[in-house]
């Protein structure tokens, strides 16, 4: 799949609920409603459309949320698909979450294929950690990365850069990552969805700044490893270990993006940063046959927008109305 600007598009990220048991104040207002169940794709209908869009090209499939492993029978999902990375069809099966079920699910991701996964982590001090997620435990998330080193899974640690909030704790999250094995990607504030009585203004922490910082106390190398993500990374001489930096704001990488994002609706969206978006529940439900489903795929891709544009202003409402959790990043 190319898109209009000859950008082949292998990465498809699906969010199979807009549910999640934390409220994070980036991400959510506190009072959020929800799908309605009925609304939702199947777990047999995710798998269908995961096939159709492997079979189309895509060899790397990242699941998100709301949070992905609330979502009920979620392992039979990654179950049914383990077959396509068994054959070398698809590269990369994989997961973006909170951590709060890693305890549960860890071995099953683990026994499912999968290699790697990305866990939400902002802070490292409880009380930061209750404040941030508003509904969430953080040692239930630490238990849970245990969980997963255990079961063999490589972990990279998402880290979203808050002023006045997680700024003082930037060596500490490092060097526990460094202590840990794991590799740690820092990520710009985006203003997507309305989030109550905070404001985006005030969470913002360009990463330019966090990398002088950084800088200052670590030895960072530039580094040409690349997950097919949006990061580009640095290797910390002192440690080992990686850090990610993903930079919507001040530095944007839409020129290298490979990736569109289905809701768990079945509605793919083209862009992180548009809402043009193309509805597959109906072509997927109108025939059992993937001819109507892979048109739809292939118009919706000839639609791909150039890029976001992302402003982050007291007065602006957000650039984008839905939340980060409608599609998962
Ligand atoms: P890797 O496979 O480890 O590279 O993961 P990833 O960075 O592709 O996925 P992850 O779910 O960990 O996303 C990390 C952050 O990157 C999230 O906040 C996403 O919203 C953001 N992100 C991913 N793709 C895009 C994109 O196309 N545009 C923007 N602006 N942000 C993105
Ligand atoms: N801006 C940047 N990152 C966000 N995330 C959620 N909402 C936002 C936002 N508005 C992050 C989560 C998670 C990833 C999927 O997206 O912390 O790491
Ligand atoms: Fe849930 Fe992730 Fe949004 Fe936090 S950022 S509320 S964990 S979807």
């Amino acid at each position: 799949m190319i898109d209009p600007f000859g950008r082949m598009v292998d990465y498809l990220r699906i969010s199979v609920t807009d549910r999640c048991d934390f409220r994070c104040v980036y991400c959510m207002s506190e009072d959020m409603s929800f799908l309605p169940k009925k609304e939702l794709l199947t777990i047999e209908e995710l798998e269908r459309v995961s096939g159709a869009f492997i079979n189309l090209g895509v060899k790397k499939l990242r699941f998100t949320g709301g949070e992905p492993l609330v979502r009920k029978n979620i392992m039979k999902l990654f179950n049914g698909l383990t077959p396509y990375l068994e054959s070398g069809q698809l590269r990369e099966m994989t997961l973006t979450t909170n951590g709060s079920q890693l305890e549960k699910y860890s071995q099953q991701l683990a026994d499912a294929g999968m290699r790697r996964i990305n866990v939400s982590l902002d802070t490292l001090n409880k009380d930061k950690f209750a404040a941030i997620t508003r509904w969430g435990k953080l040692d239930q998330v630490l238990e849970g990365l245990q969980a997963a080193k255990k079961a063999g899974l490589k972990i990279k640690i998402n880290t979203v850069a808050l002023r006045g909030v997680n700024d003082d704790e930037l060596h500490t999250l490092v060097s526990w990552c460094g202590d840990e094995g794991f590799d740690i990607t820092f990520i710009e504030v985006m203003p997507m969805g309305d989030i109550g009585n905070e404001n985006r203004v005030d969470q913002y922490l360009p990463l330019t700044e966090v990398r002088t910082i950084l800088g200052e106390h670590w030895t960072l190398n530039e580094s040409d490893h690349k997950t097919g993500g949006p990061a580009r990374y640095v290797e910390v001489k002192e440690t080992g270990g990686k850090i990610g930096f993903i930079t919507p704001m001040t530095h944007n990488f839409c020129e290298s993006c490979n990736r569109v994002r289905m809701t768990c609706t079945g509605t793919l969206y083209l862009c992180l940063g548009q809402d043009d978006a193309m509805d597959l529940r109906a072509p997927l439900r109108s025939s059992d046959d993937n001819g109507p489903l892979e048109q739809a795929i292939f118009k919706a891709i000839a639609r791909k927008p150039k890029g976001h544009d992302f402003i982050i202003d007291r007065e602006a409402a957000p650039s984008v109305a839905r939340h980060m959790s409608v599609t998962g990043g």
